[in-house]
């Protein structure tokens, strides 16, 4: 499958489905707190989206049972959300939604600290990571390249000494949740596909405190890292216009 360019009026109907989730993680930004459990985030999604009149993006992709994705701390991504898995004092948790509203998706997710007292190593990697998208997200020109997103992403998190995650990748996002291209959190500044008008990017630097490495637990989705470190998950839909990016999830 090629990319699929989209039109001016095919972004805006996909402003809406980004500004559906954007109000999704605004609404679960305010629950999260010590106590909460990763269930009662999932159920308080689930219900505004059926208000919205959208559809869960990711229930039902490959079997996966919820509509949101919440990992907690050592978790990457694809937690599964729990009735057992109470968010503590200090915690981190990576929330990712995706929804399908009027035949186009929106895709994002956001880490958020739980609680006041979060050790500075957990509040420096959220820092990073997000300002990591942020970087990626100012390479976003016709002309520039899916290397100059992951150089940028790359150089702002291994300056401190962190380092990105590459077994999961950033991706084209359009009627399909998961089109062209793959959108790597790595890379050489010149290299891969040049951006031209129309693309639709979600870009999603993954980030852990120690080693890159990853691996998938037992119930075939949670990734986390190998050595335990704490990782974060930043990511936006992001149209690649001819007056620069419009992050449609902001
Ligand atoms: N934001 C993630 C992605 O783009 C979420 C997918 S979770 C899944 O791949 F359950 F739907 F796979
Ligand atoms: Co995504």
């Amino acid at each position: 499958m090629a990319i699929m360019l989209k039109s001016r009026q095919e972004i805006e109907k996909m402003r809406r489905s980004g500004q559906a989730v954007r109000q999704i993680l605004d609404m679960l930004r305010s629950l999260v707190k010590p106590g909460v459990t990763t269930m009662d985030l999932e159920v308080a999604a689930a219900r505004m989206i059926e208000e919205m009149g959208a559809v869960p993006a990711f229930k039902g992709y490959h079997g996966y049972p919820c509509v949101l994705c919440t990992s907690v701390n050592s978790e990457v991504v694809h937690g599964i959300p729990s009735r057992s898995r109470v968010l503590r004092e200090g915690d981190i948790v990576s929330v990712d939604c995706g929804v399908l509203l009027d035949g186009y998706f929106g895709d994002s997710a956001v880490t958020f600290a739980v609680g006041e007292r979060v050790q500075n190593k957990a509040r420096k990697l959220l820092e990073v990571t997000e300002a990591s998208l942020e970087k990626a997200i100012q390479e976003v020109k016709v002309g520039a390249t899916l290397g100059d997103i992951g150089a940028a992403v790359q150089q702002h998190v291994e300056a401190v000494g962190f380092n990105v995650v590459r077994d999961f990748v950033g991706h084209g996002i359009g009627r399909e949740m998961h089109e062209e291209p793959q959108i790597p959190n790595y890379g050489q500044r010149g290299r891969g596909t040049v951006l031209k008008a129309g693309m639709v990017l979600a870009i999603e630097p993954m980030v852990n405190t120690g080693a890159a490495d990853v691996k998938v637990l037992e119930d075939g989705w949670t990734a986390v890292t190998v050595d335990g470190s704490l990782s974060a998950h930043f990511e936006h839909t992001v149209a690649v216009t001819e007056d620069g990016p419009q992050v449609l999830t902001r």
